[in-house]
C-alpha cells in the first residue's frame, strides 16, 4: 500500500487564509510536519494526526532537511497520508522543490497544494498592490538573507523599475538599503516593513530606503517581517483604512 505526501502552503498565519483543500488534507492526514512560522490553529486542523514541529525557531536549528525528507519517505512507504505543512506557499523561498525532488527520487507520490504567499499577503493585507496600474506593472521576490542571494537580482533591476519584495531581510535592512543605494536606487524611495501579516501581533512601519539605512522601523520582536521597496508603498495610506473594514466584514461572515 502507497501512502501520499502533501506538500501544503499553509499562508502567512492566520487560519482563515488556508486554502480548501489545505483544510482537507489536514483533515484526513496520519502525520504533519510543520515550519515554526506555521499557526497552531492550522496544525491542530489535523486532528487524528502524530504532529512535529520540523522548523527552525529563534536561533536554535531545526531538523536537518534530510531528515524531514527520510521521515516524509518513510511514512508514505508505511502507507500513511503525510501532510508537509509549510509557510506561506510551499514553492516560494522555502524548500519545497527539493523536497519535491527527493519524493520523486524515492518514488513516492506526492502532490503540491499551493498557499497564499507572504510576498503578496503581507503588502496586500497592509494596504500595499504590488503592482499597480501607472506605478508599476511588475515586482520581484527575493530572498534578503544573505548579499549573495540578492545582489545579483538587484545587479539586473533598473533603479525603481519595478516594486522589490525581500524575504528574510529584516535583520539585514541597513545592508539592503545600502546595495540600493549604491547601485542608484533614490533615497527618497518608498519602503515599508511588514511585520507578522494576517496575525493577531501584525505590525507595519513605512518610510524610506533612506530610513531604512538608518536602521528605522520597529524591532522584530521575534516575528517574521517582509520588506517591501517600491512606490506602490505610497497607496498604503489610501488604501490601510478600507482593508481593515473588509477583513472585519469577511470574518465575521
Ligand atoms: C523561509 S521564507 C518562506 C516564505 C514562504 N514560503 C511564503 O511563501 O510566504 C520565511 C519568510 O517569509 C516572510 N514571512 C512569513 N510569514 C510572514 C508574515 N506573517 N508576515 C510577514 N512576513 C512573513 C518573512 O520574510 C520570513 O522570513
Amino acid at each position: 500500500m502507497k501512502g501520499l505526501v502533501s506538500l501544503v502552503g499553509a499562508g502567512p498565519g492566520d487560519p482563515h487564509l488556508l486554502t480548501r483543500a489545505a483544510v482537507a488534507r489536514l483533515r484526513r492526514a496520519d502525520l504533519v510536519l510543520y515550519d515554526a512560522l506555521v499557526c497552531d490553529d492550522a496544525v491542530a486542523i489535523a486532528r487524528h494526526a502524530k504532529k512535529f514541529s520540523v522548523g527552525k525557531r529563534a536561533g536554535r536549528a531545526g531538523v536537518r532537511q534530510e531528515t524531514i525528507h527520510s521521515l516524509m519517505i518513510r511514512a508514505a512507504r508505511r502507507g500513511q497520508r503525510v501532510v508537509r505543512l509549510k509557510g506561506g506557499d510551499p514553492f516560494v523561498l522555502g524548500r519545497g522543490g527539493e523536497e519535491a525532488l527527493a519524493l520523486r527520487a524515492a518514488n513516492v507520490p506526492f502532490e503540491v497544494i499551493p498557499g497564499v504567499s507572504s510576498a503578496i499577503a503581507a503588502p496586500a493585507l497592509a494596504g500595499i498592490p504590488v503592482t499597480h496600474r501607472g506605478v508599476t506593472s511588475a515586482f520581484t521576490v527575493l530572498a534578503g538573507h544573505s548579499p549573495a542571494a540578492y545582489e545579483p537580482v538587484l545587479d539586473s533591476i533598473r533603479p525603481g523599475a519595478m516594486t522589490l519584495v525581500l524575504l528574510m531581510a529584516i535583520s539585514a535592512q541597513r545592508e539592503i538599503a545600502a546595495a540600493l543605494l549604491t547601485r542608484g536606487w533614490a533615497p527618497s524611495t518608498p519602503a515599508a516593513i511588514l511585520f507578522a501579516a494576517s496575525r493577531d501581533d501584525a505590525e507595519a512601519w513605512t518610510g524610506t530606503i533612506a530610513g531604512l539605512n538608518r536602521g528605522e522601523g520597529p524591532g522584530d520582536a521575534g516575528r517574521p517581517g517582509t520588506l517591501v521597496i517600491g512606490d506602490v508603498v505610497r497607496l498604503r495610506s489610501a488604501l490601510k483604512d478600507q482593508d481593515a473594514i473588509a477583513r472585519e466584514a469577511a470574518v465575521s461572515r
